[in-house]
């Protein structure tokens, strides 16, 4: 049995409970504005033909008013304007007002990676939710402005510095396997605000699963590195946690990536300049040096590389995970 997934002339499927009415009014919005656009030049092209000025016509007076005309085209519009903002506000109050009992996660937006951290401390870089049931979503940013947007779920909201703004969703359908609709694939989440150099890199995939997927997925994910070889954990700390949207391990230096590659480099040099330094020194790539640039990453910054960095404190990255990733950076050839 097919679920119908509806969706617009413009936009994604339909996938959350708001999208269906968040794009009703868009139509209205829209189909509106066409026919009034055509309506009005029809009009003007009319009257440009019928009253311009020709050779043996004299003209005439203007009229001086209409009442009849003047009051319909006033009260035709307001109704209308008022049918917008009615729906338009209300809807708007239930985008803003979550369900009580509603499922939280923090979202954390920074130069230029996403962060989702679940109620049972689990964290990931791609959002995953459970399907049918209220979830809110307390945004904060590290740096600049970001956006939160899920055009599939018809939410958008600004992330702040020094402010929590939120949002919330319920999912109408799973992705993947076992899916109801044609949308199978996790949908688009992207960061709508331009926040710097790779804005438009900065996004990400949703997944929505049902209830019992989602309690394996979430247990799974607070213990990832468990009963994994380290290397292992760490490729999977180094994607999870965004390294790999900076740092390249194929050697591309490109500006692709706004930070240096990591293979072949454990136990090398490098020329870096400490903070309060004005002269580089050389440094080795061992435990401590990646420790720190993790914690403190304008401590020492690679000399030619700009201290774009973002800081990873043990809320963001934990002690195990650092050490999973240094094994993991030694075995990069
Ligand atoms: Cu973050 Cu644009």
């Amino acid at each position: 049995m097919l679920a119908e997934a509806s969706s617009s002339l413009f936009f994604p499927p339909e996938q959350s409970t708001f999208a269906g009415e968040v794009d009703g009014l868009f139509d209205f919005i829209y189909y509106l504005s066409a026919f009034f656009f055509v309506a009005i030049v029809a009009v003007m092209v009319y009257f440009v033909l019928r009253y311009h000025r020709r050779q043996g016509h004299v003209e005439q007076a203007s009229a001086s008013h209409n009442e009849v005309l003047e009051i319909t085209w006033s009260v035709i519009p307001s109704i209308l304007v008022g049918f917008i903002f009615f729906f338009g506000f209300t809807k708007y109050l239930d985008m803003r007002e979550p369900p009580e009992d509603a499922y939280e996660i923090v979202v954390t937006a920074s130069q230029w990676t996403w962060d989702f951290k679940y109620p049972n401390g689990a964290t990931s870089n791609e959002l995953h939710i459970p399907v049918g049931q209220p979830v809110r979503f307390v945004l904060q940013a590290t740096d600049v402005l970001h956006s939160f947007y899920i055009p599939a779920f018809r939410i958008k909201m600004d992330c702040v510095p020094q402010r929590y703004t939120s949002t919330w969703v319920i999912a109408k359908d799973i992705t993947g396997e076992g899916a109801t609709n044609e949308t199978h694939t996790p949908y688009d989440l992207f960061c709508a605000e331009y926040c710097g150099k790779d804005h438009s890199r900065m996004i990400t995939k949703v997944y929505v699963h049902n209830q019992a997927d989602f309690d394996v997925w979430l247990e799974a994910a607070a213990n990832y590195l468990e009963g994994i070889p380290p290397e292992q954990g760490g490729e999977m700390a180094f994607k999870k946690k965004g390294c790999a949207g900076c740092h390249s391990v194929t050697g591309d230096a490109s500006a692709k990536f706004a930070g240096p590659p990591l293979n072949g480099q454990w136990g090398t040099p490098r020329n870096v300049i400490a903070r309060g330094s004005s002269s580089p020194e050389s440094v080795v790539m061992d435990e401590n040096y990646v420790r720190e640039s993790v914690r403190e990453p304008n401590a020492k910054v690679v000399v030619g590389r700009n201290p774009v960095m973002p800081m990873f404190d043990p809320q963001r990255l934990k002690d195990e995970e650092i050490t999973a990733i240094i094994a993991y950076l030694k075995s990069l050839k």
